[in-house]
This record gives C-alpha cells, structure tokens and sequence, in this order.
C-alpha cells in the first residue's frame, strides 16, 4: 500500500529532524568528554624545567651527545636477542609491524609461531594455537633458544605481537645489571607469588644465568603447559632461584608498562591492576627512559616509532641530531 505523497513528507521531515538532533547530542557529548580530560599534572610539572635545562646549559647538551655513543656502545656491551610470541593468524600483520620498527634493533629477533614460516620467517613450535596454549609456546621457546642462541646474547626478552619496546632505553636499564646474576625484569605484580612475578605483555627480559638456569633445570621443575603463560614462567624462574627487582627510574618512575602510554598518562586502569601492580598503581609516572608498552596495534607501531625516534621540537636537540648523523 502506498502512502500519501503528503504523509511521506511528513515523515521523511521528521526522520532528516531526529537524526541531526541525534548527531548534535553526540558531538557534544564528545565535546564534553574531551573537555572533561584533565591535564595529567605531573606531566606539565616535570616538562617546564626539561625545557629550560636544555635551553640553558651546554653541559646539558654535552651529556646529550655522550648518549647518542653510548646507544652504539651499548649495542655490543648489552646484547639482547627478542623473542615474540606470535600465531599463523596475526603474523603478517601484527609481527610485520615489529620487524620494521623496533624489532630490528635488538641484536637478534626471533618469531615463535604454532607454525613455521620460512619466508617470515618464523620459527614453528609443537604447539596448538590458543590462549590456552601460550605456556606451552614460551616453555618451548626458550628451551629452543637455550639450545640454539644461548651464546648469541646476555639478554632474552619475551615480548607479544602487540608489545613495543624501546631497545636503546632497555640497553640502559640493563648496562647497570649483572647478566650473569639469576635475574628477571618486567612490570611487576605481586600476587599469586611471594616474589611475584611479570606481566607477560609488558614483555619481561631473563638474564643468560636465567635463561642456563631454565635450560638445565626446568624439565625437572617448571611445568610444560598451562593457562596462565605469565604465571607459570613466574613459577618457574621463583623454583630455579631466578629473582625479580624493581626496573623503576632514580626517580621512581616506571619502565615496563603492561598498558598503552595513554592508559598509563590518564590512569585509566580496570580494577583488577589495582591488586596486581605491585606498587598499588601508585607509582604510575613513566620513566623518560621508559622500556615497554602493551596493547599497542601495528599502525601504532610506525607512530611509537616516528615519535621516539624521528619526531624532534626544533632548536632543543638540534646538536644530538646532528651528533647522531656524524657532523659533530
Ligand atoms: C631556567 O632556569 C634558571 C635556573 O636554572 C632560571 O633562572 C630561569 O629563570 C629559567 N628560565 C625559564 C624560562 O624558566
Ligand atoms: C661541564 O661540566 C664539567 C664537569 O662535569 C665541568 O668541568 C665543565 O666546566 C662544565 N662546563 C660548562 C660550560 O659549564
Ligand atoms: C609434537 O608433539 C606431539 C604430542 O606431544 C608428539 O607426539 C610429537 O612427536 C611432537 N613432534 C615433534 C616434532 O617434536
Ligand atoms: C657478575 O656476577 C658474577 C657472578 O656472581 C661475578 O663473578 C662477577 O664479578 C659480577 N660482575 C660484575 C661486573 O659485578
Ligand atoms: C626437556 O626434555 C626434553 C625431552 O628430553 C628435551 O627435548 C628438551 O630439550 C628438554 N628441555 C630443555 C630446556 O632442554
Ligand atoms: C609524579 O611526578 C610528580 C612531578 O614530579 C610528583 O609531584 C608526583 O608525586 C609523582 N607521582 C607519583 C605517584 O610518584
């Protein structure tokens, strides 16, 4: 049945009405949220005087050109091999996003998959793909790379297909610690052991003596598979006398993060990291030396990456980035 042409108008009207009164109440209501971010003080508070420093003094400048060597220095002083934890699915998209960025820069980077891919190339573990299945693939990892690249690092991080690390900054953090020591770092939650242990998507980095450790010791006394990837690699290393420490800055500021930087700025944290971390949430402000982000999508990957390495506010650093092209 046919409308009447008058009716039809009347209804088209009010339709084209409602839905640009609908299309207001949702721009402002994004206004609003916008407007109701708050500016994370600490942020402004500790920026002003970084600006000023480096605007005043040489010396300042001067500590910035020793860095830039010591980035090249540490490159062959600390040598850490990366590992990623990846499946067949997400190898291509996530994983071709770690390669290009800061995958490279670690001294040697492995993908670990349910699946062997020589073009990747990735490396296939006897494992079925699943959540279920994530202890499994970092038990076998790293007994994989106790057998065949032991001697190739004295560092082995574990990180996800959507972890970002900035290599340089975990050199750093490492150069002050002892490869030959049973330890492990990461971000830190405290409960289920006494010791506590690592979020596994922060990514956690396991000392050569950890790593000889586990090789000669697990099948004895960690379990080979599990639910809990993170927890059972913790109970692992607490059984084989590996230790974990704080990996928190001079200032007390954190490194590893187990959420994206924006999460971390705006401490949108879910409940449950209340209990987890193991200062209380607290201690959230970020190290400007900060080593680990999680949750990060591969677009986000190319945009880490253009900040921390390529982005620069001219006339601060106009001499670190002509040290770092050799002209000084
Ligand atoms: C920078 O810091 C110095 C002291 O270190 C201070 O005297 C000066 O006023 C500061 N400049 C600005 C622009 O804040
Ligand atoms: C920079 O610091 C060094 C010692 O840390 C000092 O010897 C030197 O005089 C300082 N240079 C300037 C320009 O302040
Ligand atoms: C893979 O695991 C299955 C089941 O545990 C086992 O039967 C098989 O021999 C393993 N294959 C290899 C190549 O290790
Ligand atoms: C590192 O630890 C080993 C084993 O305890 C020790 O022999 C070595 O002297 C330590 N090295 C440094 C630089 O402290
Ligand atoms: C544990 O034992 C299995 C079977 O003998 C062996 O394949 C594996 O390499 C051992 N684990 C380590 C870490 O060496
Ligand atoms: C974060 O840094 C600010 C500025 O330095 C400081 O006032 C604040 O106490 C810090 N917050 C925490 C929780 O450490």
């Amino acid at each position: 049945m046919l409308l009447p042409l008058k009716n039809f108008k009347i209804i088209l009207g009010l339709c084209v009405g409602i839905c640009i009164l609908f299309m207001y109440i949702s721009q402002s209501m994004q206004e609003g949220k916008i407007l109701t971010i708050k500016t994370p003080r600490w942020l402004s508070a500790y920026r002003d005087p970084e600006f000023n420093n480096s605007m005043e003094g040489k010396n300042k400048t001067f500590t910035s050109i020793v860095e830039v060597n010591d980035a090249l220095r540490l490159e062959t002083k600390v040598r850490v091999l990366c590992w990623i934890m990846t499946s067949p699915k997400t190898l291509y998209k996530k994983c071709k996003a770690v390669k290009e960025t800061w995958g490279k820069r670690c001294n040697k980077v492995l993908f670990f998959s349910s699946q062997t891919d020589a073009n990747f190339p990735a490396i296939g573990l006897n494992v079925s793909e699943g959540r279920q299945h994530l202890t499994e693939k970092t038990m076998m990892a790293f007994t994989y790379i106790y057998h065949n690249h032991l001697n190739d690092a004295d560092w082995f991080m574990k990180a996800d297909d959507d972890t970002y690390v900035i290599v340089e900054n975990l050199r750093y953090f490492l150069s002050s610690k002892n490869s030959s020591l049973p330890v492990y770092y990461g971000h830190w939650f405290k409960p289920f052991l006494k010791q506590g242990y690592y979020s596994g998507g922060a990514g956690y980095v396991l000392s050569k003596e950890a790593l000889r450790r586990f090789g000669k010791f697990s099948n004895k006394s960690c379990v080979k598979a599990g639910h809990y990837e993170d927890v059972d690699l913790g109970r692992c290393m607490d059984k084989l006398g590996v230790l974990t420490g704080s990996s928190h800055d001079d200032q007390g500021r954190s490194r590893f993060h187990c959420f994206d930087p924006k999460t971390m700025l705006f401490r949108g944290f879910p409940s449950w990291y209340l209990e987890y971390d193991k200062y209380g949430a607290k201690k959230n402000n970020m190290s400007d030396y900060a080593i680990s982000f999680h949750y990060i999508a591969p677009a986000n990957m190319y945009l880490l990456d253009y900040y921390v390495y390529h982005l620069r506010p001219y006339g601060l650093y106009k001499r670190i980035h002509e040290a770092a092209h050799g002209k000084l």
